[in-house]
């Protein structure tokens, strides 16, 4: 079965042609990303309007993997959550494609679409799988038994993650997106080898749930910044706070995972999203899971693209006629199992 797959819920507009589920024939992705580093943050009419401009000349390049729109079975698109204006020109492009040509039409929710950035091109997936999604709109921990049978198991109290690393990296003055400016001048304190002065929280880290909070993180790298007589801060220093906020930030990630994957008998656990490019977050996860298998996606299937909507549409197959179908901005995972419900 090949889908062309959409995904426009934020600054990305992307399309892929997927086989099956896990092969990628195509997967073109254009960012607004530029854009939204001038103004340190996304302006979502700019994005919104960048969707229009990208989203046939991509879909076009995705195209070029097949001998036409023969070949494909059905069309994929995100549904939500994100921005509505960004959404909006993803739904409806696939709504017009699927009425012109003919197409059943598949929903999915972009939170479960992260999740098979983890089955593309990867056979070695196993269930059940512990999932944590770690966007810049959403930290979740999913049970995921089966394709299709989610089970929501706690998520963030307040900020996203990427979000805090985002507003992090803006307290440091080391702009937008704020996940990889950290990582890197963090890496740049691991090889200076300064030492940690004063430790940064880690919310929630001992209670008994699945739950996690950022923005007392967050404050608490505000106040250490705003204390300091002598602003800019030097180099290494802030090298110094950006390795300690994402160890604090990562540490809080991997216990609840860790908790969750013993208490629910996890054969694997997954990483998916943006923040899972992190390489510490990888690293940390991976040395906690003891013999539980560890799976990340590759880079370029952790930040928005098409071919994971493509998989997770392949796996649930959550058909809606064109009719029907609007986005949703707020579409939850809280939700689940019936996430379009
Ligand atoms: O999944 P994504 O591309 O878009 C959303 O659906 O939100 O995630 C974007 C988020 C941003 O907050 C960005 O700062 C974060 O992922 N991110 C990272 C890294 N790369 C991207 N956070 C930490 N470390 C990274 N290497
Ligand atoms: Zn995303």
């Amino acid at each position: 079965m090949k889908i062309l797959a959409i995904e426009t819920s934020c600054d990305e507009t992307a399309a892929a042609v997927i086989e099956d589920g896990a092969k990628f024939l195509s997967n073109v992705i254009a960012s607004s990303g530029e854009l939204h580093r001038k103004t340190g943050g996304i302006v979502t009419e700019v994005a919104a309007r960048e969707q229009v401009r990208s989203i046939i000349p991509v879909i076009q390049e995705a195209l070029v993997s097949i001998s036409g729109q023969a070949e494909i079975d059905a069309i994929a698109v995100t549904a939500g959550p994100g921005l509505i204006g960004s959404l909006l020109i993803g739904v409806e492009t696939a709504k017009a494609l699927a009425f012109a040509w003919n197409k059943p039409l598949i929903a999915v929710n972009h939170l479960i679409g992260h999740i098979y950035g983890n089955f593309i091109e990867n056979t070695s997936s196993t269930f059940p799988a512990v999932v944590l999604i770690v966007s810049g709109g959403h930290t979740d921990l999913i049970l995921l038994k089966n394709h299709g049978d989610y089970t929501w198991l706690g998520g963030t109290l307040d900020d996203a993650v990427g979000e805090a690393f985002d507003k992090a990296a803006r307290i440091l003055g080391l702009g937008y997106p704020g996940g990889p400016a950290i990582s890197k001048a963090a890496s740049s304190f691991i090889a200076g080898g300064a030492t940690l002065d004063p430790s940064l929280p880690r919310p929630l880290i001992t209670e008994p749930n699945f739950d996690f909070s950022f923005s007392g993180l967050k404050t608490a790298l505000f106040n250490i910044v705003g204390s300091k007589s002598a602003l800019p801060l030097p180099q290494e220093e802030i090298a110094a706070l950006a390795y300690e906020f994402q160890e604090a930030a990562a540490d809080c990630l991997v216990t609840k995972t860790i908790k969750a994957a013993q208490e629910f008998g996890a054969k694997s656990i997954m990483l998916a999203g943006g923040v899972a490019a992190n390489t510490r977050l990888r690293e940390k996860i991976g040395k906690s899971a003891g013999n539980i298998p560890v799976l990340f996606p590759p880079f370029k299937f952790c930040t928005d693209n098409a071919a994971m909507i493509g998989s997770a549409a392949f796996f649930n197959q959550n058909f809606v006629p064109w009719e029907n179908l609007e986005p949703d901005p707020s579409l939850s995972l809280q939700g689940l199992p019936n996430v379009l419900d």
